[in-house]
């Protein structure tokens, strides 16, 4: 599939020395939320007295698809299932990386039956799927940056899906430990770019997986933790524009300060069950061809 680029600004007027953020293409799946609702509490952000506005769940998720679609991204559908009220978390159905996609195993057993819809709908589009022996939450765990993969523990992700997750895509794989229990997925933490750009939340990680962090990515965005409590990291970049929630306003600035174009997007009611915009959101990275499924 053809990756275009669009050049942010002109170099030779540029009067700061922040590199030229150059968007790409993107391919996304996401879960339409008919189903969606809070009918139990897996994480810290789920209340199931607090109703869920349904009308307005189908509005917002509407706005974010739009959102992708006017910034010139494909964005594939697919059902939610009864039943199954946190499908619409699609970052959560798989790891797609080329044509391979490692399938989920999910911690709970609320989540269980979403594994099988996403495999399915990947295995007839074409891509490989890869079955998952250790509990794997996606990429809601598993963030590709570049050549490598961000995996997190510590609530969800099994360690041993880190290795599993190596073995499947042939990439470099940084094994990191979550430790607050309100950023229990690694997305909700830590946002991924550009190949080689994350912003984060450095205390949702243990002190060494910090530390391994401020190695490997010197020029990270250190967001407060205002912002990461709307899940502001919970965001989407295309290397250009980041897709973000409309509530973290002091992030959005560190984001346009660093030469990115936030894209601000309110997920209020998907909130209620603990996720946002990246949650919504799975990455297909270089779809395969129809002439060359699987291949
Ligand atoms: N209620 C869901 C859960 O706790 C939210 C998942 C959010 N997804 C994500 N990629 N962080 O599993």
């Amino acid at each position: 599939t053809a990756r275009s680029t669009v050049p942010t600004s002109d170099p030779t007027t540029a009067t700061t020395a922040e590199p030229t953020r150059v968007a790409s293409s993107r391919h996304y799946l996401m879960c339409r939320p008919t189903h969606f609702d809070v009918t139990y509490a897996i994480n810290p952000w789920m209340h199931p007295d607090v109703p869920v506005d349904h009308d307005l769940v189908m509005t917002q998720w509407e706005n974010l698809r739009r959102t992708y679609t006017a910034l010139g991204h494909r964005v594939e559908v697919i059902e939610g299932a009864p039943g199954l009220p946190d499908m619409v978390f699609a970052a959560n159905g798989a790891t797609v990386v080329d044509d391979v996609a490692l399938a989920v195993r999910f911690h709970y057993p609320q989540r269980a039956g979403e594994a099988r819809h996403y495999a399915d709908w990947l295995r007839r589009s074409g891509y490989r799927v890869v079955e998952a022996m250790a509990v794997n939450e996606g990429e809601g765990d598993f963030l590709a940056i570049g050549d490598r993969v961000l995996a997190a523990t510590g609530f969800r992700s099994d360690p041993a899906s880190h290795a599993e997750l190596a073995a499947a895509l042939g990439r470099e794989v940084v094994s990191l430990e979550l430790v607050d229990p309100r950023f229990y997925h690694i997305d909700t933490a830590l946002t991924v770019l550009d190949d080689a750009t994350i912003a984060y939340f450095p205390a949702a990680f243990s002190p060494a997986s910090r530390a391994r962090l401020a190695a490997l990515y010197p020029g990270a965005i250190e967001v407060d933790e205002a912002d990461a409590c709307v899940l502001g990291l919970n965001a989407v970049s295309d290397g250009r524009h980041v897709v973000v929630a409309a509530q973290a306003t002091r992030f959005a600035a560190q984001l346009h300060a660093a030469g990115f174009t936030p894209v601000p997007v309110d997920l209020s009611e998907l909130l209620k069950g603990g996720g946002g915009i990246k949650c919504c959101t799975l990455e297909l990275r270089h779809a395969p061809t129809a002439t060359s499924p699987g291949a």
